[in-house]
């Protein structure tokens, strides 16, 4: 049977397909427990929660769910916080904020960026998580022994098959492959992410024959079509985003549910406008403005921490020129509905279709 690999043999499932932790409220605790009840593989995206809100997160999965499920974090990069003047660049986003209507932001540093990613990984020892996912990077040893011992599976992320060999030498149980369709934040964390777009066609072949680890397909996987090519490339499992995004469990605003029913291949554009760090998302007024001021953009996380005010303001005001939607390539195929349904009619179509193959 297809459905038996690596992938879902390693992590105890019925269906080698992992729904993608995406931060920002949008992978929440319904969503992945409700992919997990149905033999796939939920994922909680906890990089931007505090360590408590992660505590009673995985909480709520577990009283949801006695099935496997993930937590997704992100791996700080060091030193960004001192490098980048913030005052030009706030004053470029108060025009933004004057046509919100709220207050002009001052160009004194916020007190913190992000949340504390060892007090992160405390909760999840803690808690004892069944699989630890991350992106941007590669975890400190001492997290990587402290989680292996306890037995909790470890997936990183790779844009490159460096990155993937990189992941496999620090003793990294898999790897998710992220193509350059692919929605949300681009991986890349050796070299310059603008060598490192290459597609999910030519970049999960290339794993497949350098790392031993299984492979795991990302980018522009929508339907059985994705799934049965993905494995055709060698891949042992598929990681989708885009299309649990879209579904009736996820966290995501309306307006960027409605939104993603509307793209075609041409909306999604990679921008550095929201977070500082390049992500696929839909093109909209906020990306095309801040595209002219580039050379002024803060690295990530001091970005994404800029931009909170008015990406809170514009959900409230459901105002989807301002609002972030990441989304993949591929975003034209979504389907909504309960994400049950979508693990159902991806396992009946990728059968349909390697049977017709
Ligand atoms: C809304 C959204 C948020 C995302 N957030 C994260 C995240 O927090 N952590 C992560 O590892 N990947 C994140 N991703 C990337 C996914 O893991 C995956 O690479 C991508 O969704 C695959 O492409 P697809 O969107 O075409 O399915 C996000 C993707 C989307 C669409």
């Amino acid at each position: 049977m297809w459905m038996n690999t690596k992938v879902s043999q390693a992590l105890g499932i019925q269906y080698p397909i992992i729904q993608a932790g995406m931060g920002g409220g949008i992978a929440v605790p319904r969503l992945a427990a409700a992919v997990s009840r149905t033999g796939g593989l939920g994922t909680l995206g906890a990089g931007y929660l505090a360590p408590g809100e992660i505590r009673e997160a995985i909480r709520e999965i577990r009283r949801m769910t006695d099935k496997p499920f993930a937590v997704n974090l992100l791996i700080p990069e060091c030193g960004q916080e001192e490098a980048s003047p913030i005052a030009e660049i706030q004053q470029t986003m108060n025009g933004f904020r004057q046509d919100l209507g709220i207050g002009q932001t001052s160009t004194v540093p916020p007190a913190k960026y992000a949340e504390s990613f060892d007090e992160q990984m405390e909760v999840l020892l803690a808690e004892r998580v069944p699989v630890f996912s991350f992106t941007f990077g590669v975890p400190e040893t001492q997290w990587i022994e402290a989680l292996k011992e306890q037995g909790t599976v470890l997936i990183g992320t790779a844009t490159t098959v460096s990155e993937a060999v990189h992941l496999e030498y620090a003793g990294i149980d898999m790897v998710v492959g992220q193509g350059s369709e692919a929605g949300g934040h681009r991986a890349t964390f050796l070299g310059g992410h603008e060598h490192a777009l290459v597609g999910t066609m030519a970049l999960i072949p290339q794993l497949a024959d350098i790392v031993k680890i299984p492979v795991i397909a990302a980018g522009g996987i929508m339907d059985g079509r994705g799934v049965a090519a993905s494995l055709a490339l060698g891949a042992s499992g598929v990681q989708l985003g885009t299309a649990f995004a879209a579904c009736a469990e996820s966290g995501a605003h309306p307006k960027y549910k409605e939104a993603l029913r509307n793209t075609t291949e041409e909306s999604t554009v990679v921008t550095r406008a929201f977070t500082g760090k390049p992500a696929r998302g839909i093109r909209n007024a906020f990306i095309v403005e801040m595209g002219k001021h580039e050379d002024k953009l803060p690295a990530y996380p001091i970005q994404h921490e800029l931009t909170r005010d008015i990406r809170k303001a514009a959900a409230n005001q459901g105002r989807i020129e301002y609002m972030s939607m990441w989304a993949g390539q591929a975003s034209r195929l979504v389907s909504g509905g309960a994400a049950a349904d979508t693990i159902l009619r991806l396992v009946g179509h990728t059968g349909e279709i390697l049977r017709r193959l």
